[in-house]
């Protein structure tokens, strides 16, 4: 394991040995921690597991999942280019909403992780990963507009998207969200011109 994989381990294990979110711990099957590219330079934040998620541990493996992998494939991009992990990293029952005290208990996790992997970009997927980095803003108001915030001793740029679980079956948001995700690439080059 290299340094930041050690590090990503260990955030798992004080999880688990800090007994965070007792109630969700009893009723998932797994800890989702998260996937993919740990040294990219953008990271997509869900909400929470659902069922195949609880199931394999991974992140996004579902139906909202595969939605994600065609729009990135479009966009140019796939799933070993990007990492993806959730605010919350247990399954809520049922897919219920996560609730505010299970957001703000995992969100130092969430810190460590965007501070192990150093991302410059963040698209957050819904409200409930949006309000954590663009707090009293209304995901109808600002989805797809990239903000500039400051996280910690860095700058990062935050794109709100919806989700692509609530875009799935409803036509109006789905074709916001692949048009909101289409501007994704731009966004990556420009700020790689502005690293030059
Ligand atoms: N929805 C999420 O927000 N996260 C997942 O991992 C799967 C579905």
């Amino acid at each position: 394991m290299n340094k930041k994989e050690t590090l990503l381990e260990q955030i798992r294990a004080d999880i688990i040995d800090n007994n965070i979110s007792p109630d969700l711990a009893k009723t998932a099957k797994n800890l989702v921690m998260g996937d993919g590219n740990i040294d990219t330079d953008i990271v997509f934040i869900g909400e929470a597991p659902g069922k195949n998620e609880d199931e394999t541990g991974l992140p996004f493996v579902g139906a909202a999942g595969k939605f994600l992998d065609e729009m990135l494939a479009t966009a140019g991009m796939q799933r070993s280019d990007i990492y993806i992990t959730n605010i919350v990293k247990y399954r809520p029952p049922n897919n219920r909403d996560p609730l505010p005290e299970e957001k703000k208990a995992f969100w130092p996790f969430l810190v460590r992780q965007l501070n192990i992997i150093r991302p410059k970009i963040v698209v957050t997927l819904g409200r409930h990963s949006m309000e954590y980095f663009l707090p009293e803003q209304k995901i109808s108001m600002i989805h797809g507009d990239p903000k500039r915030i400051s996280f910690g001793d860095t700058k990062i740029v935050i794109v709100p998207l919806y989700h692509p679980a609530a875009a799935l079956y409803n036509g109006g948001l789905r074709a916001t969200l692949i048009e909101d995700f289409m501007k994704l690439p731009t966004i990556i080059k420009l700020l790689e011109k502005e690293k030059k």
